[in-house]
């Protein structure tokens, strides 16, 4: 008879043998050519370094690899129902991480975050309502609503005291008596903004003056890169009738670099909320992935320390990217970037006309502001290592020296 396969040990008590904290190396190089991957297959065979989408370079930590490792022993991978372990670690995480209380059955588990800005956007009202949003912002904000028959509503950030904000009279300008909902970015890709909670406060005030629901895409709340003078506020821990109206989606994948693995879940605590945005599940998602579930619970039980350790590199990594800047490319603006691995950069100053095709010439692979709805920004991925960040904010330096030589020779 076969050795008999066991599942993978229960850990909802954290029972498994801890692995020792080391620090992570996150100088260290993996090689992500020829695996599919979506960041360096866009550039294969061309000496471009791809600081584009959304994933990072990094290994993940230590103790989700052995969480992964369980799983995959166990060696069936049959379609996966939520099982108590993820839901009471992610109970536990928003507890001890964000200080709120949350009850297991909030949550519903995802195969993504885009497909929720969609499951969310179908739930409240009926096709030709509308949806508002903040932008510029990460493009499925704006196909998402679309994609579930909803019109969308984009109205612009503004400027105030230096800072990025939100414009409550243009919100309030822009409204009509189809308006339902708000979609919001959470921290904010691509501005880098960590909404503080008087912002949040006056958000929830107008939605609930205006009967709205509010829909708060969370997936960058644990990359903070100046913790101590940007602290993140989750909308579920907002007061009052907003609770009721409340869709508050989160995911260990933007953190803990396991986006490919595909898992996220919404935090809905009332009801029948909770029951529009089920309903329309079938229609946009497929089952959730059982390495998705590992991968999960394993970072919010065991990845803290491992995430401290992200975010000061990342912080370093900033700093590199502001001080390109300043010292050799002052034309660019970048706004103060509080949190995500994502530079928003104005290069409008440049009068470049594709300044995406420029910069590759250049031998940097940026993401394009105007998919943001901000044609002249360009947005720089820095979850790499520092030796590809400075050798990419070398070649970014000289594409904008090379732009600003041809804009003098063509004055
Ligand atoms: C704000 C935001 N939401 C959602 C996503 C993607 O989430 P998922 O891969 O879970 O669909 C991203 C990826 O960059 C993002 O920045």
């Amino acid at each position: 008879m076969n050795e008999t396969k066991t599942p993978p040990p229960p850990s909802p008590d954290g029972s498994a043998t801890p692995l020792p904290i080391t620090r992570p190396d996150f100088d260290a190089v993996v090689d992500r050519r020829n695996t599919g991957s979506l960041k360096w297959d866009r550039y294969a065979g061309r000496d471009i370094i791809p600081l584009w989408v959304a994933d990072m370079d990094f290994a993940v930590c230590p103790q989700i690899i052995a969480a992964l490792h369980a799983r995959v022993d166990h060696a069936v991978f049959g379609y996966t129902r939520a099982y108590p372990g993820p839901g009471e670690a992610v109970v536990q995480y928003l507890k001890s991480k964000h200080g709120v209380e949350a009850d297991p059955s909030w949550i519903v588990w995802m195969p993504g975050m885009v497909p929720g800005l969609a499951m969310s956007s179908a739930a409240i009202g009926s096709p030709g309502d509308e949806v508002m949003t903040f932008t510029p912002v990460y493009p499925p904000f704006f196909s998402a609503p679309k994609d579930a028959g909803r019109t969308l509503i984009a109205v612009p950030l503004t400027e105030k005291d230096g800072r990025i904000t939100f414009d409550f009279e243009a919100m309030e300008a822009a409204l009509t008596p189809r308006t339902r909902q708000v979609l919001l970015c959470n921290p904010h890709n691509p501005v880098g903004r960590v909404w503080t909670r008087a912002e949040l406060e006056t958000l929830a005030d107008f939605c609930v003056r205006h009967d709205l629901a509010l829909c708060s895409d969370e997936i960058h709340c644990d990359l903070l890169i100046e913790p101590e003078l940007s602290p993140f506020t989750t909308c579920l821990s907002l007061a009052g009738p907003i609770r009721d109206r409340l869709v508050v989606m989160m995911a260990a994948s933007k953190t803990y670099n396991v986006p490919g693995l595909g898992l996220s879940f919404a935090l809905i605590p009332n009801p029948e909320m909770r029951r529009k945005f089920q309903g329309t599940k079938n229609c946009f998602v497929a089952e959730t992935s059982p390495l998705g579930f590992a991968a999960t619970e394993a970072a919010y039980r065991e990845g803290e320390s491992w995430r401290v350790a992200l975010c000061e590199y990342l912080r370093a990594n900033r700093d590199r990217i502001r001080r390109a800047i300043t010292e050799h490319a002052p034309e660019v603006k970048m706004p103060h970037l509080e949190a995500t691995y994502l530079a928003w950069l104005d290069v409008r100053a440049l009068k470049l006309a594709h300044p995406v095709a420029h910069f590759e010439k250049h031998g940097i692979g940026l993401s394009d502001g105007a998919d943001f709805g901000a044609p002249g920004f360009v947005r720089m991925n820095f979850g790499c290592t520092a030796a590809t960040l400075t050798e990419g904010l070398k070649r970014f330096v000289q594409a904008v020296a090379a732009a600003r030589e041809a804009a003098a020779a063509g004055a």
